[in-house]
């Protein structure tokens, strides 16, 4: 973990509610599938985000306006220089890809998975991509993904764009592991769903983000896990799905 103050490049909407901001400063060691802790002034709890994009000194966070610390997000200006906690999380495990991995995203699990394509691109493997919606105006990175050059589904809840549906009911018939990130609901259907093993990002409800306070604790098959620390990312036979 590193304490590192960054300086806002851009913060511009992608959709009515979806933000993509790009920040300047020390990104050496960030992993796919960790995240940043903003402190956003004037709220004592720093906010979790995914990272979506990490080079060259330049890290991309995408969020969803949802209350007021992302609200306040929103409205930060290029030259600002909010103070973040990065290198947080285990990360996804690329080793055990394969030959055609299969990322699926919904919403806004879908930053963390272009951080992990371009990973995988780098490494060789070009991934399957399906990121799910509930609806076109909602939709963002469909054009990003595309122009890493990665095979992408787009499903809409009612329609709208692409196949109608969930990305459950996009799953192509072959691929050698799956890396989710999306709602809860997305995510168990999705396990229920695939026979091939694969990693979720899961997101709780943090305090620290490090490890300390035990706020985000989760059982799995293997106990007690702390998913700012021994997740996000956790395999999926060691989910303990509730009802
Ligand atoms: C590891 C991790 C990675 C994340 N990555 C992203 C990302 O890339 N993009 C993004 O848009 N959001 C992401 N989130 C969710 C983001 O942290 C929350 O939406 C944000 O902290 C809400 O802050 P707020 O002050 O705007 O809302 P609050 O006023 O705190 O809450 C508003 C609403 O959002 C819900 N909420 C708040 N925090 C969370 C949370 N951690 N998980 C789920 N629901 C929450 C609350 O229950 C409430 O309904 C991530 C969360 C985690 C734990
Ligand atoms: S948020 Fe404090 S231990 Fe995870």
């Amino acid at each position: 973990m590193k304490n590192v103050r960054f300086t806002v490049q851009s913060n511009l909407s992608l959709t009515a509610s979806v933000y993509e901001m790009r920040l300047a400063g020390d990104t050496a060691g960030i992993l796919p599938g960790q995240f940043v802790n903003v402190q956003v002034p004037g709220f004592y709890l720093r906010r979790p985000i995914s990272v979506c994009g990490c080079e060259a000194g330049v890290l991309t966070l995408v969020y969803k306006t949802v209350g007021h610390g992302t609200e306040a997000m929103a409205r930060m200006q290029p030259g600002d220089t909010p103070d973040l906690l990065t290198g947080l999380g285990n990360g996804y495990d690329l080793s055990k890809a394969g030959n055609t991995p299969l990322l699926i995203g919904g919403g806004v699990g879908v930053p963390p998975l272009y951080y992990t394509a371009k990973k995988l691109l780098e490494q060789g493997v070009k991934p399957k991509v399906i990121l799910g919606f509930n609806t076109k105006a909602e939709i963002f990175y469909e054009a990003e993904f595309r122009a890493l050059g990665c095979d992408v589904t787009v499903p809409t809840a009612d329609g709208s764009h692409g196949v109608k549906g969930f990305v459950t009911d996009a799953l192509p018939e072959l691929y050698t592991y799956f890396y989710a990130c999306g709602p809860k609901p997305m995510l168990k259907a999705l396990c229920a769903r695939t026979a091939t093993d694969g990693q979720l990002s899961l997101e709780e409800r943090m305090g620290c983000g490090f490890g300390a306070c035990m706020g985000c604790s989760c059982r799995t098959v293997t106990g007690y896990k702390r998913i700012c620390r021994d997740g996000p990312v956790l395999r999926k036979e060691e989910i303990l799905w509730k009802d």
